[in-house]
C-alpha cells in the first residue's frame, strides 16, 4: 500500500458493498478506473430500489390510495435529501430530470429563449462538456446572442485574464461553467467566476456532474444561479438528474417540457402552470430512480464527502507520481491541488483507443476518446486522450496495475 488514505477511508471494507468489483474482466481482477464515465452502485442503493419496487411502487402525485401515497412520499423524500445535499433553501428549488443533459437543456431553453437576444453575450468555457456548451451555442444562435468561450491554457486551466476582453464583446447574460472538468479533472475557481458574472449582471449555470459525487456542494456559498448534476456518477441509478435553481428564476421561467402534472388547469382556451418545482416535471417522473438517488446520498453522506475527496486527492497525487516515471507518457491537466480524481494522458505514438484496449485486456477499465469535450481537445492539440478516473472504492494497487499495463502498452508498440 503506497498511500495512507485507506487509513481514513476503509476502502477494502467498503468495496464489499460493490459486488461488481469482484467480477473479473478478461480473466483478470477488475480495476475499474472509469468512474467519471459512470460509477458503480453499492448494495444499499440496489436494495433500496428493489424494496421500493416491492413495497411502495405506484405512480406519484396521481394515486390517492395508500401505495400511491407511499410512492409519493418516497419521491418527495428524495427531493428533501437533495435539498440538504446541496444546501438549497427549499425543495421548491430542486427539479428532478432524467439526467444532467436534460437539466442543462432546460435552463438553456426555458431561461435562454426568454432572456437572450441581439447584443447579449453567452459565455461558456473551452473546458466545458458538450452538454453545457452545445445547448448554449444553439440557443445563442436562435436568439441572435453572441457566443464566446473562456480559453483554456496549456495546463487545461481557465485563462481568467481573458475575462475583460470577453466583457467587451457584448452584454454578458450567462456564464456556463463546469465545477470539475470531466476530461482533465481541473477544478475551476467557481467563486471567482461567479463574482465576475454577477458584476456583469449575468447568471451562472454550473455543470456539477464531476463534483457532486466527490466533494461537498453548497449552492448558497457558491453563489451560483443554476447547478446540474446526474445520479449515475454518484452511486445512483441511471435516468435521474437534478437541476437546482434559485426560486426567483424558476418562478419567472416558462416551462421546458409540456404535458401531464406540470399544469394547474387545462382548457381549450388556456393552460396554467403548476407551482415550482412541478412546473418543470412533465409526465411521469423518474421517481424510482429518485428514490435510488436519495439512497446514494445517504450512502455518500454516511461515508463523508470530505473523506471521499481526501481519498481521491491522495490517489491522484500517487497516480501523477507513478505515471510520470513512465517514459513517453504526457499527462494533461493541472497539479494535484487543483484537480479532482482524474488523470488524462497520451502514450507517445499509440492511439488512445489502442491504449484503452490493451489495458482492458489486463483488466484495467479506462476511457479513451474526446470525452465529449472536443473544444478542449482542440486547445490541447490532440484528438483524444486516455483517461483514468477514481472514486471512493479505488485502491492504490489499481493504479499500480494501470502503470504495469502502460509499460505493456509501450512494449507492445515499441
Ligand atoms: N460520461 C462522460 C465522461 O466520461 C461525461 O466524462
Amino acid at each position: 500500500m503506497a498511500v495512507s488514505a485507506a487509513a481514513k477511508l476503509d476502502v477494502q471494507a467498503l468495496r464489499a458493498d460493490f459486488p461488481i468489483l469482484g467480477r473479473p474482466m478478461h480473466g483478470k481482477p477488475l480495476a475499474y478506473l472509469d468512474s467519471s464515465n459512470s460509477s458503480h452502485k453499492p448494495c444499499q442503493v440496489l436494495d433500496a430500489e428493489r424494496e421500493f419496487y416491492e413495497t411502495s411502487y405506484a405512480n406519484v402525485h396521481r394515486a390517492v390510495y395508500e401505495l400511491g401515497e407511499r410512492a409519493t412520499a418516497g419521491y418527495e423524500g428524495a427531493r428533501e435529501k437533495v435539498k440538504t445535499f446541496v444546501n438549497a433553501e427549499s425543495t421548491r428549488e430542486v427539479v428532478f430530470t432524467r439526467g444532467a443533459t436534460e437539466a442543462l437543456n432546460l435552463v438553456a431553453y426555458a431561461w435562454g429563449l426568454e432572456n437572450l437576444g441581439p447584443g447579449d453575450l453567452v459565455v461558456v468555457t473551452e473546458l466545458e462538456h458538450h452538454s453545457n456548451f452545445v445547448p448554449w451555442q444553439y440557443i445563442a444562435n436562435r436568439t441572435g446572442a453572441a457566443f464566446a468561450a473562456i480559453p483554456a491554457d496549456e495546463n487545461g486551466e481557465l485563462a481568467l485574464d481573458a475575462l475583460d476582453e470577453l466583457a467587451g464583446q457584448g452584454q454578458v447574460k450567462v456564464v456556463a461553467v463546469g465545477y470539475v472538468n470531466n476530461s482533465l479533472g481541473t477544478v475551476n475557481p467557481l467563486e471567482r467566476i461567479t463574482a465576475w458574472a454577477r458584476e456583469q449582471g449575468a447568471i451562472t449555470v454550473v455543470d456539477a456532474c464531476q463534483a457532486a459525487p466527490h466533494r461537498r456542494l453548497d449552492v448558497q456559498a457558491l453563489g451560483v444561479d443554476f447547478l446540474a448534476f446526474t445520479g449515475h456518477k454518484m452511486c445512483a441509478p441511471t435516468g435521474i438528474g437534478v437541476l437546482w435553481g434559485r426560486a426567483e428564476h424558476f418562478e419567472r421561467m416558462q416551462p421546458f417540457q409540456l404535458g401531464g402534472e406540470m399544469i394547474r388547469t387545462v382548457s381549450i382556451e388556456r393552460t396554467t402552470w403548476n407551482e415550482i418545482p412541478h412546473k418543470f416535471e412533465a409526465g411521469t417522473p423518474p421517481f424510482a430512480q429518485a428514490v435510488g438517488l436519495g439512497s446514494a446520498i445517504d450512502y455518500l453522506d454516511g461515508i463523508g464527502l470530505e473523506v471521499i475527496e481526501a481519498h481521491e486527492h491522495e490517489l491522484v497525487e500517487y497516480a501523477l507520481g507513478r505515471m510520470s516515471e513512465i517514459p513517453g507518457i504526457r499527462i494533461f491537466g493541472p497539479p494535484a491541488e487543483r484537480r479532482g480524481g482524474i488523470v488524462s494522458f497520451d502514450v507517445e505514438g499509440v492511439h488512445p483507443h489502442d491504449v484503452a484496449q490493451i489495458l482492458g485486456w489486463e483488466g484495467v477499465a479506462v476511457r479513451a476518446g474526446h470525452h465529449c469535450t472536443q473544444p478542449l481537445m482542440r486547445a490541447l492539440g490532440v484528438p483524444a486522450t486516455t483517461r483514468a478516473s477514481f472514486y471512493l472504492y479505488t485502491l492504490p494497487e489499481e493504479i499500480d496495475r494501470l502503470v504495469e499495463g502502460l509499460h505493456k502498452v509501450r512494449k507492445t508498440f515499441a
